[in-house]
């Protein structure tokens, strides 16, 4: 049997993704209609023999309890939150509960970061694993040489495909091939994260019997349960047979900013085509909207036959969409209202905000730059004919003057 395991981490670690996650946990910020967790959390649907699935975090358990109990049923696999009292880093909250893990028995392990977006090839990934016969297989992706240093960069034997070097972020360049935050492990990974623990309290003990300057570098070191998978575990693993690599060919992103939620909302969108085509709006023709591309509409919302909608959007609950309203990408959330000729393009619209008539909200499509695309926290209100370009807007804002590459607090 398999288990598997999301780390969604918690607050203190959200801040890059602000304002929206002042209202929302991360891991429940909707991409492609969908909470960005529920992406891996379907893709472990198509592992043989799942017994469980688990997320591990420390937000609070009441954000996550509701999701966790309709997605419980939708699937027929229990989901479970576990919540951790504090940040224990990603090997060190999984060794947390290890119980829970154990308690089927499973043979293998599937860990997964929560925001990451791809393909979760897991079952090709986890057939791989059993033929390297290691302690656990990670999913590896090529991307350009630039963007390499902000993930972990790594050496795999090109014939054996073993992990031969890893190294964290590195500040200068170690390879073009990167660690994707997916793995599989055998139970062994809690035996190779409780060697980390015991390592550092052989350490901290022989630092209390030496001297002052061993002293002052215990006060600068981590906390002895918090153990990083990256730089505690799969560093010093690498070539010893330990540990081997899939590469994907297929799509992969990494979700920190609102930038790339956008971006990673179209990618899981475009996905849906194979995977789910029955979630994607389909223009029918004269009493309904223009759809254009890949488009989500949650069925709850209203659209006036007369808008013309995509490709990228995404519309949740309630929303309402006026007579000649233009979107392109863009994530329209709960209850918002665009009101006639408004037009919305690389856009993030938050919660019950409201645009005004003949009003224009626009990024310039940037997904990687701070003000790459406009962004309206909750409540936002644009009056009618303003412009706003390349700005972010704090949640309970009203605009009655057109803006352009500001944010506005
Ligand atoms: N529950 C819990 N507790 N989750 C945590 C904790 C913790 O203490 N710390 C991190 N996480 C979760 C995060 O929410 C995220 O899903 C995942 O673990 C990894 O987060 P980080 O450790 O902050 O690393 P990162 O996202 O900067 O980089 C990692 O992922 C990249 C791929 O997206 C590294 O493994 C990189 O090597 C990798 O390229």
């Amino acid at each position: 049997r398999v288990v598997a395991v999301i780390m969604v981490g918690g607050p203190t670690k959200g801040t890059r993704f602000r304002p929206l996650s002042l209202n929302i946990p991360k891991p429940l910020f909707p991409l492609a209609g969908q909470p960005m967790v529920h992406h891996p959390i379907s893709a472990c649907r198509r592992i043989p023999n799942l017994a469980q699935i688990f997320l591990i975090g420390f937000y609070e358990e009441k954000e996550f309890a509701l999701y966790v109990s309709s997605i419980s049923n939708e699937l027929r696999v229990p989901v479970r939150y576990l919540k951790e009292d504090k940040p224990h880093g990603s090997a060190g909250g999984l060794y947390n509960f290890r119980d829970y893990i154990m308690e089927d028995n499973p043979s293998h392990v599937v860990l997964l970061n929560c925001d990451v977006c791809c393909s979760f090839p897991l079952p090709q990934m986890l057939e791989a694993h059993k033929g390297y016969g290691g302690m656990g297989t990670l999913l590896v992706i090529k991307v350009s040489a630039e963007a390499a240093n902000q993930f972990g960069e790594l050496v795999a034997d090109p014939v054996t495909n073993e992990l031969l070097h890893y190294t964290e972020k590195p500040e200068t360049f170690v390879s073009d091939l990167i660690n994707c935050g997916v793995y599989i492990f055998t139970p062994n990974i809690f035996t190779a994260i409780e060697d980390v623990f015991m390592q550092r309290k052989d350490r901290a003990n022989l630092r209390r019997a030496t001297s002052f300057e061993a002293l002052q570098s215990a006060a600068k070191a981590l906390p002895p349960d918090y153990v990083r998978l990256d730089q505690d575990i799969l560093s010093p693993l690498a070539g010893k047979k330990e540990l081997y690599t899939y590469e994907t060919l297929d799509f992969w992103e990494q979700i920190k900013t609102p930038g790339m939620s956008l971006k990673c909302s179209g990618l899981y969108l475009s996905q849906f085509r194979h995977t789910s085509p029955q979630l994607l709006a389909a223009g029918d023709g004269t009493r309904s909207a223009t759809i254009i591309g890949d488009v989500y509409i949650h069925p709850s919302a209203k659209i006036h036959p007369s808008a013309k909608i995509g490709p990228n959007v995404s519309i949740s609950a309630n929303a309402r969409i006026g007579a000649g309203v233009r979107l392109i990408s863009c994530i329209i959330l709960d209850d918002v209202e665009i009101k006639e000729n408004a037009v919305v393009i690389h856009a993030i619209i938050g919660w019950k905000s409201s645009i005004g008539k003949w009003s224009r909200v626009q990024g310039e499509g940037d997904y990687n730059a701070k003000l790459g695309i406009t962004i309206l926290g909750e409540a936002g209100s644009v009056e009618d004919e303003v412009v706003v370009i390349n700005s972010i807007v704090l949640p309970n804002k009203t605009l009655n003057i057109s803006v352009q590459e500001e944010i506005i607090l």
